[in-house]
């Protein structure tokens, strides 16, 4: 998949949400490069930085060849303070440059009076970053249209990516309409909706259907819907199945009953109304 400044975007990341900041992240993300994934997602909140960084420099595949991408803390937003971050970002990761870097929540009405103006001072610090080619890509997450849309009308730079969860049961299918007309990629966080969609029977039985596990159709269907999903596990195993959707297509029949799957398994975690 294309941005849209032509930069190519693997189209599945390695997410590394709630993966630990030791060996167990380096084993992860080095079989995860090993296993063909070359888009690796992270956040300075998920505090890995510095196992991911470790992981990196001891790989073989070479830093053009690899997507990394971060996220700038709610607690730090603002121009000064995002650019502090992301300059101690970069160190933990032991790279020079980042291939995406992400406004990680909207500053919403809830919590700010001036939430638009606090969204545009980050902002302008991610374009000044991706001026000086720091960074190759920016964009946010989590951003609903209502977010989005005053920091197009201000940005020079407009946002190329919105990560937002995505998986059966919860596309939030007016944010990637809004994200489509405005030329945004959208990412999938959650695509196995952290683990709780695995045993849900309908999902099985379609799976089965196809010889895959409820993962892996998951994944295909984020794909078939041209979304990049960044599926999170640090078992072996699961890190090489996850990347093993290429070889099948779900059929149109069973995209649309996927596509209409009530709620199951959602976070929760509304932008307008989260505490953090
Ligand atoms: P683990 O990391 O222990 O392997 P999501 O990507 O939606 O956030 O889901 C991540 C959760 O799903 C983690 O708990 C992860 O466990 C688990 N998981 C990831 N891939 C698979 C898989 N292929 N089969 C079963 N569980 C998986």
């Amino acid at each position: 998949m294309k941005l849209v400044n032509n930069i190519e975007i693997p189209a599945i990341g390695y997410g590394t949400w709630q993966t630990p900041n030791d060996q167990t992240t380096v084993l992860g993300v080095t079989k995860a490069i090993e296993a063909g994934y070359r888009h690796i997602d992270t956040a300075a909140v998920y505090g890995n930085e510095t196992a991911i960084g470790r992981a990196l420099k001891q790989s073989s595949v070479d830093r053009e060849s690899l997507f990394v991408a971060s996220k700038v803390w709610n607690t730090e937003r603002g121009y000064e303070k995002t650019k502090k971050a992301f300059r101690k970002t970069l160190q933990d990761l032991q790279l020079d440059y980042l291939d995406l870097y992400l406004i990680h929540w909207p500053a919403a009405g809830h919590q700010f009076r001036n939430w638009q103006e606090l969204n545009l001072y980050t902002w302008r610090a991610l374009e000044e970053l991706c001026s000086e080619g720091l960074v190759k890509s920016i964009g946010v997450s989590n951003f609903l249209p209502h977010h989005l849309q005053p920091l197009i009308d201000a940005a020079e730079i407009k946002p190329m990516v919105n990560q937002i969860e995505y998986h059966p049961g919860f596309r939030q299918q007016q944010t990637v309409d809004f994200c489509r007309i405005n030329d945004i990629i959208v990412e999938g966080w959650s695509p196995l909706g952290t683990g709780r969609l695995l045993e849900n029977q309908s999902l099985q039985d379609i799976a089965t259907k196809y010889n895959k596990t409820v993962a892996q159709l998951c994944i295909r269907w984020a794909l078939q819907n041209e979304v990049i999903p960044l599926p999170k596990s640090i078992t072996p195993n699961r890190i090489i199945e996850n990347f093993e959707v290429w070889g099948f297509e779900i059929d149109k029949a069973d995209m649309q009953t996927i596509d209409k799957m009530k709620d199951i398994g959602s976070s929760g975690l509304d932008p307008d109304k989260v505490n953090f």
